[in-house]
């Protein structure tokens, strides 16, 4: 079975977009590959965090994904900080990774403009990241769109290894699910929907009850056509709202033409905040009930590291072997 391996940020607020994009396609293919997704806040605190927000925000994070429907029992979950290796292997990659490699980074460079402090964890950010993929021999990574170059560094780190020391690493596939990098913002149809939008009206959070849901797609922005139609260049606001709606529903982009094109803009809207709201009470309902389980996160990060640590250790020894580190006999 080929292995899926995916990072999930402890963001306090998830969006319907990390909903669609990046939780769904995990809980699709869950029991098709050996499935392995962590937190990986070790890559959090390369912006400054507040330590008592952070720790909630992990255990937080843990409870909305299994409220969505990521199964314990299908899934390796596991907090990249309990398991030492991932910064071990992180620093020999390091050495053998260049400062241009990382200067052309464009989150970095993002971020920095934006004003984060220039840390040199934000700098390594990206080798850090190869680690946790190479460690596990992950064949198949699914990331938004914007962590297409970093992956493409952890193959050119994985690919230089093996031509340096001999075939150690398997070289990992992006999988970026085409819809959901295209979710986008309620009020600017033209950019990402963005938890960290600076406008909350854009954006739908998966805590937000019916009501906000209601207000927030009443008042997206759309255009005067009147026509329920999938048109990204001319009507990107309805195109949008299409692709919610396709994504909860299942239904084709051509079946929703068909289902709402004579009707106005006010009942289409009415209906895709009726979908959203019918999928986000449940798992609303369900995260009330697991965050504040904490002998069960505990027991499924436990049992993730207990996994991870075995596979993890292996592959460590086996390139810290290679670089010639240690000294072992056996
Ligand atoms: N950097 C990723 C993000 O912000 C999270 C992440 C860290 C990750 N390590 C990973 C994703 C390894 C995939 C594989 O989305």
């Amino acid at each position: 079975m080929k292995r899926m391996l995916t990072g999930l940020q402890p963001s306090g607020k998830l969006t319907i977009a990390n909903y669609i994009g990046g939780i769904k396609p995990m809980i699709l293919n869950q029991g098709k590959y050996d499935s392995f997704l962590f937190i990986p806040d070790l890559h959090t605190i390369t912006v400054p965090q507040d330590a008592t927000i952070l720790k909630h925000n992990i255990k937080n994070a843990i409870a909305i994904y299994l409220a969505c429907g990521i199964d314990p029992q299908k899934n390796t979950i596991y907090l990249q900080s309990d398991n030492l290796y991932h910064a071990n292997l992180s620093w020999i990659l390091e050495c053998n990774t260049s400062m241009g490699q990382l200067s052309r980074m464009t989150q970095y460079k993002d971020k920095i403009q934006r004003g984060k402090p220039a840390v040199c964890g934000l700098f390594t950010y990206p080798v850090l990241m190869a680690a946790d993929i190479l460690l596990y021999s992950a064949d198949i990574v699914p990331t938004g769109a914007d962590q297409k170059q970093h992956l493409e560094l952890a193959r050119d780190l994985a690919i230089n290894f093996n031509n340096k020391y001999g075939k150690t690493f398997v070289i990992p596939e992006p999988y970026i699910p085409e819809i959901g990098a295209k979710i986008m913002d309620l009020q600017n149809p033209e950019i990402k929907m963005s938890k960290s939008a600076e406008n909350p009206k854009g954006v739908i959070y998966l805590t937000d009850d019916e009501q906000t849901v209601l207000k927030k797609i009443k008042s997206a922005v759309t255009d005067s056509e009147a026509v329920v139609k999938y048109d990204v260049e001319n009507k990107p606001g309805i195109s949008n709202l299409i692709t919610i709606y396709s994504c909860l529903s299942g239904l084709s982009v051509k079946d929703i033409e068909q289902k709402f094109g004579n009707e106005n803009y006010g009942v289409f809207k009415t209906e895709v905040a009726k979908l959203i709201s019918q999928t986000l009470t449940p798992i609303q309902q369900k995260y009330e009930i697991y965050k504040n389980d904490e002998n069960m996160i505990k027991d499924i990060l436990q049992k993730g590291l207990d996994v991870t640590n075995n596979i993890a250790k292996e592959k460590y020894n086996e390139v810290k072997q290679k670089v010639g580190l240690g000294l072992h006999f056996d």
